[in-house]
């Protein structure tokens, strides 16, 4: 019989110039998507809506994928919000871990859903499928988003309806958080829809953009390149379609280098 692995073992295992770090909570919401929250290093800085590098050391090799930080920068915790891939070569371990677990993270968080690559403006929309939905659950937490901005647009859609709940919950939580809820006051907006149920809002957002359901629903005029501002994260189709109706409406892309009306990232873990 093997003797169970001492906790030096596991320590020398870990790569070096990694963060290690504590998981805290888990919640699970469907057979496909789940949360979990661990400790934070003191020395990572990150900007709301960048992503990280986790892992976790299967075998003896760490395995790494993108994931958008989901809590927004002063939080003292990080969150994530994960797909689970049945044969994932990293989701399928990640989706058991437990409070107490080691998860890993690579030093340095990058990525372009950040509002310094845009340019000032009045409303800012935010697209998402799926766990696009990630770098979005940080930003709409940061108050800096409505120190920049006037009406703050989520719109998320899924297949089902329980696909959903993850931002419902998050929505829910800041209109009740202590300081949040004054500094958000009624500029945030939750646009839900789903795909394949029945549900009060249907459809996926690219139709219902070019239809011109989504801002009759909203109240609001149609895209303007003068006071509208777009982020969007989703699969690769999505952000392609998102993107080219922005860029019909007159938006432009931007950049870290370059701010503009929008910008867009891939949902990586898919
Ligand atoms: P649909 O059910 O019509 O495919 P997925 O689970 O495949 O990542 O999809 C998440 C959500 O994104 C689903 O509601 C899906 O709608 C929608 N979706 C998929 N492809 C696109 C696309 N090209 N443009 C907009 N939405 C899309």
């Amino acid at each position: 019989m093997n003797a169970p692995a001492k906790t030096e073992d596991f320590v020398a295992t870990i790569p070096a110039g990694v963060f290690a770090e504590t998981v805290t909570s888990v919640q699970h919401y469907t057979d496909h998507l789940f949360r979990f929250r661990m400790t934070r290093p003191e020395s990572f800085r990150f900007r709301s809506g960048e992503f990280a590098m986790i892992g976790l050391m299967v075998g003896d090799k760490p395995i790494y994928r993108a994931y958008s930080i989901a809590s927004p920068s002063w939080d003292e915790e990080l969150e994530f919000f994960s797909i689970k891939v049945p044969d994932g070569p990293l989701t399928s371990h990640l989706q058991q871990i437990k409070p107490g677990d080691t998860v890993l993270m690579r030093k340095k968080p990058t990525g372009t859903l950040v509002l310094d690559a845009l340019t000032p403006g009045k409303r800012l929309y935010m697209f998402s499928t799926g766990t696009g939905i990630a770098p979005f659950a940080s930003l709409i937490r940061d108050p800096e988003t409505y120190e920049k901005f006037d009406e703050v647009i989520l719109t998320h859609t899924c297949r089902e309806v329980a696909e959903l709940k993850y931002g419902f919950d998050l929505v829910e939580e800041i209109r009740s958080h202590e300081f949040l809820a004054e500094v958000v006051g009624d500029k945030l907006r939750h646009y839900a829809t789903v795909t394949r149920e029945d549900f009060p809002f249907q459809g996926r957002i690219t139709d219902l953009i070019a239809n011109g359901k989504m801002f009759a629903d909203l109240g609001v005029p149609r895209f303007d390149p003068a006071v509208d501002r777009g982020m969007i994260c989703g699969s690769s189709a999505m952000l392609k379609e998102t993107k080219a109706l922005l860029e019909q409406a007159g938006l432009t892309e931007g950049a870290n280098s370059k701010p503009a009306e929008f910008v867009i990232e891939r949902a990586f873990v898919d």
